[in-house]
């Protein structure tokens, strides 16, 4: 193989690996998308706060818990009302841990200059 053809085929890797990549994220964007729309519709915000920031409730984003965890904290819960499968689908409540999983953590307290002034 030529030096030349070498570099095609490897120039054609790196786009694909590239639009694979992209491709990947932009799925993970719309279904972090239709989370945040599933996380008000079914009132979570009501205890976990708007931006799962908790409030009345737990802070819920953004979320530690492996993928697991998470659906058993959701279809068992303690106090919580239980969410089954009759009320959110398995495909829902992925979508809504992929918002959660969205939501970046917050800044530190001392780089909160109104919080420092207290
Ligand atoms: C009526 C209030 C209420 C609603 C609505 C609600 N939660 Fe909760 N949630 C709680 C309370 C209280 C706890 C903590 C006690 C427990 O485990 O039941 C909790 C705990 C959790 C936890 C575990 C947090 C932790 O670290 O302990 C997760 C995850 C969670 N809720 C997700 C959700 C999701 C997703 C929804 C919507 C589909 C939702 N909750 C709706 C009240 C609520």
């Amino acid at each position: 193989m030529t030096i030349s053809a070498r570099l095609d085929r490897c120039l054609l890797a790196t786009c694909l690996a590239f639009i694979s990549l992209s491709a990947d994220a932009e799925r993970h964007d719309q279904s972090a998308d239709a989370g945040q729309e599933l996380f008000l519709r079914y009132q979570c915000w009501q205890c976990h706060g708007y931006e799962g920031q908790g409030g009345g409730a737990a802070r819920v984003a953004p979320t530690q818990y492996p993928y697991e965890a998470f659906v058993r904290f959701v279809r068992y819960p303690n106090i919580m009302p239980a969410y089954t499968t009759e009320l959110l689908s398995d495909d829902e409540l992925r979508s809504i841990y992929e918002y959660l999983r969205s939501i970046p953590e917050p800044p530190p307290i001392e780089d909160i200059p109104a919080l420092n002034d207290l």
